[in-house]
Order: C-alpha cells, then sequence, then structure tokens
C-alpha cells in the first residue's frame, strides 16, 4: 500500500520538529535550498526511523516549487504539506525576504493548492511579526490575499520600504491573508490550510536575531510576555500537529499565534 505522503519545506529546526511530530509512518519528501542541512535532517530522521526523501527547493521560484509538487504527488497521496522555509530579518536584504517569505508562500500555496489530496491538510509559518504592526487599509489586505503569486513583487505598497524588518513583518502578515484565501481553493479539493503565528522560538534563525542589534528588544518580549520565556520547535510541533490532525477537522483559513503572550504584553503597554 503507498503511504501518505508528508511534504516538509525546510529542513530548519521548526520543519524538523513538525516533520518528526506528523511524520510516523508517512513517506516524508523533505526540501530545502541548503543541500547540506537537508542531507543532514534527513540523515538523523532516517536513524530515528523516519521514512524520509529529499529534494532541493527554491521557494522563491515557481518553477523548482511546481517540480517538488510533481514529485510528491508521484510519491503517493499529498496529505499533508508544511511550509517552514523562511529568511529572518538580519539574513537578508529586502528584496530577497519578500522574494521568500512573501512570494515563497504565495507560490507553494498555489502549487501545493494542485495536489493536495482530498482531506489533506496544510500548515505555513507565517509569526507574530505579523500581528506587531497596526491594521492595513482594506484595499492592501486584499491586494496581499488575492493577488497573483507572480504579480506580488510589483505592489505598489511594497515599493522602497525602509528595511528588511519591514518587509518581514509585512510579508508575515500577507502569510495569514493569503491562508485565509487559499482554504477556499483548498477546500474544494476537500483540504484545509492553516497558518500559525510563532513568537520566539529557539531555533538557529531566532538565534541569529537574538545575537543581533535587536537582541536586547527581543530579550525584552520575553521577560515581559505572560511566559516569560522563549518557545521552543517542539511547542510548534505540537500545534501543527492538532490543527492537522483529526482534532483540527473544523479549522480551516485561521492563523493560530503561539506566543508565549508577546502580543498580548504589547498591546497592554509592557514593552
Ligand atoms: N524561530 C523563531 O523564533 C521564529 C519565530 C517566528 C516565525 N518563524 C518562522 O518560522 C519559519 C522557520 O524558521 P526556523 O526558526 O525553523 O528557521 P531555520 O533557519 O532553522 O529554518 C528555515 C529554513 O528555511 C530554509 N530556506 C531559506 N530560504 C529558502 C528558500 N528560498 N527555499 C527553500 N528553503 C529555504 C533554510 O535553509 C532553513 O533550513 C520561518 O518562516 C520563520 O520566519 C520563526
Amino acid at each position: 500500500m503507498t503511504a501518505d505522503v508528508l511534504v516538509v519545506i525546510g529542513a530548519g529546526a521548526i520543519g524538523q520538529a513538525i516533520a518528526r511530530r506528523t511524520g510516523v509512518g508517512k513517506q516524508i519528501l523533505l526540501a530545502d535550498i541548503n543541500t547540506d542541512s537537508l542531507a543532514a535532517t534527513a540523515d538523523l530522521m532516517e536513524t530515528s526511523g523516519y521514512n524520509v526523501r529529499t529534494e532541493p527547493v527554491d521557494v522563491s521560484s515557481r518553477e523548482s516549487v511546481r517540480e517538488l509538487a510533481a514529485v510528491a504527488a508521484d510519491l503517493g497521496p499529498v496529505t499533508g504539506v508544511v511550509h517552514t522555509a523562511g529568511l529572518s530579518p538580519v539574513q537578508a536584504p529586502v528584496e530577497a525576504l519578500l522574494r521568500v517569505d512573501l512570494v515563497g508562500v504565495a507560490l507553494v500555496l498555489e502549487e501545493f493548492g494542485r495536489v493536495i489530496a482530498p482531506g489533506g491538510s496544510g500548515i505555513v509559518i507565517s509569526s507574530m511579526a505579523g500581528h506587531m504592526i497596526p491594521a492595513l487599509a482594506p484595499e492592501q489586505d486584499e491586494a496581499l490575499a488575492r493577488t497573483a503569486a507572480d504579480e506580488l513583487m510589483q505592489l505598489p505598497f511594497l515599493q522602497g520600504l525602509p528595511n528588511s524588518g519591514a518587509a518581514y513583518t509585512i510579508s508575515k502578515r500577507a502569510n495569514a491573508l493569503r491562508v485565509q484565501a487559499a482554504a477556499v481553493e483548498w477546500g474544494d479539493r476537500g483540504a484545509r490550510i492553516n497558518s500559525i503565528s510563532p513568537g520566539i522560538i529557539f531555533t538557529p534563525l531566532a538565534m541569529d536575531e537574538l545575537n543581533s542589534a535587536g537582541g536586547p528588544r527581543y530579550r525584552e518580549m520575553m521577560k515581559v510576555s505572560a511566559a516569560g520565556r522563549g518557545g521552543t520547535p517542539d511547542e510548534v510541533g505540537a500545534a501543527a500537529a492538532y490543527l492537522m490532525g483529526p482534532d483540527g477537522a473544523f479549522i480551516t483559513g485561521s492563523d493560530l499565534l503561539i506566543d508565549g503572550g508577546v502580543i498580548a504584553a504589547m498591546r497592554a503597554g509592557r514593552l
């Protein structure tokens, strides 16, 4: 019997945690732009009893994402898609960040929306950063949600963003809007799609931020939050398993903020 296929895009810390939590007994297709970390993660997971295939992908390229979707569909019924590939503000300049964090998510939703199996479900990892900015104008929300992926980079209000932080924040706001819009087409196929907006999760990406000039602000966020700490990749894995599994069957087009209370503290003026 052909095993269900779980596609995990982004072999980083959060991708690994979700793959371990949701990939038991499945054919995992692990994809990343970094072929070294892809091979290392696959090795580690295989020696822990997981069935892993790897495929390089650049999520900012439609051809590359389409090819990955075709490989996945050839392996068997694609019942799970987990999109965690991303760059943080200190890792890339504005344009590269928009291409990966904004356009990459849109491409994955479109291309995997064509191969997801009935009864399948997907998760996009967004960020609490998307919850930090004030509401956008309704026309901007609409444009971020529905502009064709290949035209997103030309949106007027994305021109001349001051820095990578601004590009990250608007990309992550867009991720949740995009997921809600895509839930309609995914629903037509009998599938669900949701996003998770994590706060500070201890991963190499977060360490890059904590060790940057913005580090003290991140530490302050953890300090004033209700949890008083950062999160772990496994806590994001648990949330993903809930949303993707049978207990989440009535949830689609939704965004789950899992930040230990940072945004609540921010809104209460504690930052
Ligand atoms: N760690 C946190 O504190 C935190 C908080 C909020 C949101 N997030 C989001 O979670 C997601 C995963 O982050 P992580 O902490 O696991 O980071 P990570 O750096 O461990 O993993 C990210 C992975 O994405 C891959 N990647 C980057 N560009 C790519 C591209 N063009 N195509 C394919 N793969 C690409 C990287 O090679 C890396 O393996 C990101 O979208 C990030 O913005 C993380």
